[in-house]
């Protein structure tokens, strides 16, 4: 989506012309068309709410669109997402190319986050539709900001970094898993990276075996495709200070492996990649903007497949940290490929404190739905920081206990640990897991996003398909507690 931005009013004859307002308060002087009709249909500037006309100006028919914001209070943002998101879903496939927005009576922020929720809306990957009819096919090529209120361009610059990251992540998450896969993830983030500023280390995987990656590597094995490991690093805050790291699974298909996954449904194993999109999109968005911190982004990027190379429940792998493990059940996966991935990251760079982000179990679907992620934490001040950037920014997670009776439960009889729990509390039990793994205490927390990565319907500022869950909960974080 073009944005454009321009201090003089709209002309009247504009085809398609849009006001956002408060609650209550309709603009005066308005066509008894717009006002009468507005009325009848109960508009009344709820979040979100739109009410569309046509009237005649200057003798040329133009339509108006009345978008809502709500009450002037700490929704506010979240409400001119909406109004956003609103106006997005309703003309991006209208047949207009350009819509005119009227914002005398918005400040920079407001228009910022009018903006992000109408562009975060408008994300579509239509590339494999051939056959789109004209009127299923983006029409909206522009939106233009008339009556521009001072700054808001500076704003919005700081704000499309994030719909930017937003789209890659959700981008990532959509390509099917016969074109992302280990390497062409990495390829792809090699394209979108390049001359950003951030750097990228790969290891491959005679570089995991050297390094004693036998977790990862075992789940690798039944597949084709070479696992990989990404680590995109921005040093964008003081010289030589220790990263905060962000960690995501990148099972780019989860078939289960042996221990196979039945048919119906299995498709959506192609996200199964989804923390590793999410902390990839995040890191580009922080990047685009420069933020003034030191973090690094990691991911472990494998496919479970079932192969007569694939690793058998019952086997023990050796972790890169020494621990072994009795692989019970190959698709308990996610864990195997984190708890490798978080030694190399901390045996390597000494981060300050880590939160990874992972598809990891269906029992987290079970327990909360798609309405907020599951947290598990060592550290109570990282996870209500994190607790807290959800609420702002609508990436909600809840938090789950973490206790040594739990962590007993995974206890193996020929191993230092195996890799599945019994039934019950079988999110606690994976977290457990990835515990093991923390050295030396350092702050970590565990985002268990198993359904929040994509959407069977869509919200306020999605369509049906990829979210881009924990891309903005991770800027908001950085922004919150390591910058400035
Ligand atoms: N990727 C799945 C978890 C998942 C399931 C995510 C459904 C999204 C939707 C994970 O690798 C997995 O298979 N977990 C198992 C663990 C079990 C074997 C202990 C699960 O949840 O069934
Ligand atoms: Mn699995
Ligand atoms: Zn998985």
């Amino acid at each position: 989506m073009q944005i454009e931005f321009t201090p003089v009013a709209p002309a009247a004859t504009s085809p398609l012309i849009a006001g956002v307002f408060a609650e209550g308060q309709l603009p005066q002087g308005l066509e008894p068309t717009l006002a009468q009709g507005a009325a009848a249909m109960r508009f009344t500037g709820k979040p979100g709410q739109l009410f569309d006309g046509f009237v005649e100006r200057d003798g040329s028919v133009v339509r108006v669109v009345l978008a809502g914001m709500g009450a002037d209070d700490a929704d506010r943002p979240h409400a001119l997402e909406k109004a956003g998101g609103a106006l997005a879903a309703r003309f991006l496939t209208s047949g207009n190319q350009e819509l005119v927005i009227e914002a005398s009576n918005l400040s920079a922020e407001a228009v910022a986050h009018l903006l992000t929720g109408l562009t975060l809306r408008s994300w579509r990957y239509d590339n494999y539709r051939t056959r789109l009819k004209d009127d299923q096919k983006v029409s909206l090529q522009k939106v233009i900001v008339a009556s521009v209120p001072e700054g808001a361009e500076a704003a919005w610059a700081d704000a499309s970094a994030l719909v930017e990251g937003v789209g890659f992540t959700r981008e990532l998450v959509t390509e099917p898993a016969n074109i992302i896969y280990p390497e062409t993830f990495v390829e792809r983030c090699r394209a979108r990276f390049e001359g950003t500023g951030a750097e990228l280390t790969v290891l491959d995987e005679a570089e995991m075996a050297e390094l004693g990656m036998g977790a990862l590597l075992g789940v690798s094995q039944g597949s084709v495709r070479e696992a990989r490991v990404l680590a995109i690093r921005w040093n964008g805050g003081v010289d030589g200070a220790a990263p905060m790291a962000f960690v995501g699974k990148g099972v780019t298909f989860d078939t289960g492996g042996i221990s196979i996954k039945p048919a119906g449904g299995m498709e959506d194993m192609k996200w199964d990649m989804g923390g590793a999109g999410a902390v990839a999109g995040a890191m580009l968005a922080l990047v685009k903007r420069r933020a003034k911190a030191n973090i690094i982004g990691v991911v472990g990027l494998v496919e479970n497949m079932p192969d007569g190379n694939a690793q058998r429940p019952g086997d023990v792998v050796t972790t890169m940290s020494g621990q072994t493990v009795e692989v019970i059940n190959t698709d308990a996966e996610g864990r195997l490929v984190l708890c490798d991935v978080l030694t190399w990251l901390q045996r390597t760079h000494k981060p300050t404190a880590i939160v990874d982000f992972a598809t990891l179990t269906g029992a987290m679907i079970i327990a909360l739905g798609s309405e907020h992620g599951g947290l598990f934490s060592n550290n109570d001040q990282l996870a209500g920081d994190l607790l807290q950037a959800g609420l702002d920014t609508g990436d909600k997670l809840w938090r789950f206990p973490l206790s040594p009776a739990y962590d007993k439960l995974i206890d193996s009889p020929i191993a230092d640990i195996r890799n599945v729990g019994p039934r019950g509390a079988g999110s606690i039990t994976a977290a457990q897991f990835i515990a093991r793994f923390v050295e030396n205490d350092t702050p970590w927390a565990h985002c268990d996003i198993a359904g929040m990565v994509w959407a069977d319907k869509p919200g306020d500022t999605w369509g049906k398909g990829a979210t881009g869950f924990g891309v903005r909960l991770i800027d908001r974080y950085v922004r919150a507690h390591l910058e400035g």
